[in-house]
């Protein structure tokens, strides 16, 4: 084998490397969206994946989501009002609420009523109409017969039943609904007959957030499977791809993503980190300081009563431990009025801070102008009362934690995967080790690039070529110099 003692710097600044970095990806995904990176920022909930996120994402050509997710109807309005004069590619996130369909159909309604034109669909446990109607709405034959969708969604899925429904066609009985209600002609069902519901599914791996911590490596060529055996049954004249997210904020694991055949990469931990995220500084100090082994599985505010988790920070927080106990309590009674005494005191004095009566009082108040079918429901079963008063806590450690509460910090809910450690680990030393230079930019390029320096040696070993290890594994670079690359 031939010997090549390349020193770093010299192997990192060869031409190829912005070649290499132009040709990550799916090329056709970058262009029919309009990007020059297939780098993705995922939706964050409550507006962590800010308005000002989107536009430095969009800024770089890459593409964000804005969390839409748990915000006031307005908040989202006001989003899509200011991102709609944009000159680069954005989308939002299209939230499945199971406890609150109303909540899901209105938030469609507002993207179909603004001309938002793509949306990132998750959490979706099964299809809704208001999803497929988001999707069809406008679809038509142009002159050279071709079909034409104006709205895309690409759907964020960790199960491959799923990932099936969103890659054919919709279903029968969702075109009929459609129909019958005007929303769609005739002959528009006929033409959804030809086209996926999503031409993207992101494959979701353990992820922060909602996760069901599927290993990447096995999730993803399972998906890209799909796309590839659904493209032959259905006949498409779009492609079906797939993209991955989960555990990806360092160049090797973007370059594995890459090397899989992820048509995108889509990152989430690590863009909460950075400048632009709609948390608290507290918080991203918290996470510049967070390992591989600093997250755990939580008890979701949003399905609490079904089980499901999210995967949140646990160094410097109790939040996981608490809410987990308000889990156990609430399987082990039938109502507050069951909770043992001594209990019932300790979650007063420690978790709530206030009687539980006065929690209750708020949350009725809320749900009163929010959904009122809540309030009859507990009034009528005090397990669910229990349920309401318990996810008030798990509610409010988000918004501790977004709005730097610091007499809440041990209570903080921060929703965060091993990503983090694995990032944090990477940039030690470097000028994005602490919180303050961390931009979603800059944490980008530096993924993509080194991802383009691993692929590079990669590439070079495999002609024989005995690269050192070292040279291949990059340090991340200021701006400045990465200019040369993403210009
Ligand atoms: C703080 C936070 C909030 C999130 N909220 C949402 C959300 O509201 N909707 C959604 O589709 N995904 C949400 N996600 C998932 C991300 O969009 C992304 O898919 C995921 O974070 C990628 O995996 P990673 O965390 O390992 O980078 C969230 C993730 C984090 C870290």
């Amino acid at each position: 084998m031939k010997t090549c003692a390349t020193p770093a710097g010299e192997f990192e600044s060869s031409d190829g490397l912005k070649a290499i970095c132009s040709k990550l990806g799916d090329r056709d995904f970058c262009a029919d969206l309009g990007l020059r990176y297939p780098y993705l920022g995922g939706s964050m909930a409550k507006g962590i994946s800010s308005v000002a996120m989107v536009e430095e994402l969009g800024r770089a050509g890459m593409l964000g989501f804005f969390g839409a997710a748990g915000l006031p109807f307005s908040t989202v309005e006001a989003a899509v009002d200011h991102l709609s004069g944009a000159d680069f590619p954005c989308g939002f996130n299209l939230i499945h609420s199971p406890h609150e369909p109303d909540l899901e159909k209105a938030l469609a309604d507002l993207y179909l009523s603004k001309g938002v034109r793509l949306v990132e669909a998750s959490a979706f446990l099964a299809l809704t109409l208001p999803l497929v109607r988001y999707r069809l709405h406008g679809i038509h034959r142009l002159p050279d017969g071709t079909i034409c969708v104006p709205n895309r969604i690409i759907a964020k899925v960790s199960r491959e039943e799923l990932a099936e429904r969103f890659f054919s066609p919709a279903p029968e009985k969702f075109l009929r609904e459609l129909v019958a209600d005007g929303s769609l002609t005739a002959e528009q069902a006929e033409l959804s007959a030809h086209i996926p519901l999503a031409q993207e599914i992101t494959a979701e791996a353990d992820s922060g957030g909602h996760t069901d911590n599927r290993p990447a490596l096995a999730l993803f060529p399972t998906i890209q499977s799909l796309a590839i055996r659904l493209q032959a049954r259905h006949n498409y004249s779009v492609k079906l791809r797939a993209g991955l997210a989960g555990g990806i904020a360092t160049p090797s694991a973007a370059a594995a993503a890459f090397a899989m055949g992820a048509a995108y990469i889509m990152t989430g931990s690590v863009n909460q980190a950075c400048r632009e995220s709609g948390t608290s500084d507290e918080v991203r100090r918290m996470l510049a300081e967070t390992r591989q082994a600093d997250v755990s599985m939580a008890p979701a505010a949003d399905m609490f009563e079904m089980g499901v988790t999210v995967q949140v920070l646990k160094r410097g927080t109790m939040f996981p431990m608490r809410a987990a106990k308000l889990y156990e309590i609430y399987r082990a009674h039938a109502g507050l009025d069951d909770i043992p005494p001594a209990e019932r005191d300790k979650l007063e004095k420690t978790v709530f801070q206030a009687s539980l009566s006065t929690i209750w009082q708020l949350t009725r108040s809320y749900f009163l102008v929010r959904d009122p079918r809540q309030v009859e429901r507990a009034e009528r079963d005090p397990k669910h009362l229990m349920a309401l008063v318990f996810r008030w806590y798990l509610g409010q450690a988000a918004h501790w934690a977004k709005d730097g509460e610091s007499a809440r910090k041990i209570d903080y809910q921060v929703w965060c995967g091993p990503a983090m450690g694995a990032f944090n680990e990477w940039v030690t030393g470097s000028f994005l080790d602490g919180p303050d230079r961390r931009t979603v930019a800059s944490v980008a390029q530096n993924i993509l690039y080194g991802a383009a320096v691993l692929t590079r040696a990669n590439i070079l070993r495999y002609q024989g070529i005995d690269m050192a290890l070292e040279a291949s594994h990059m340090q991340p670079l200021e701006d400045t110099q990465l200019k040369e690359y993403f210009s």
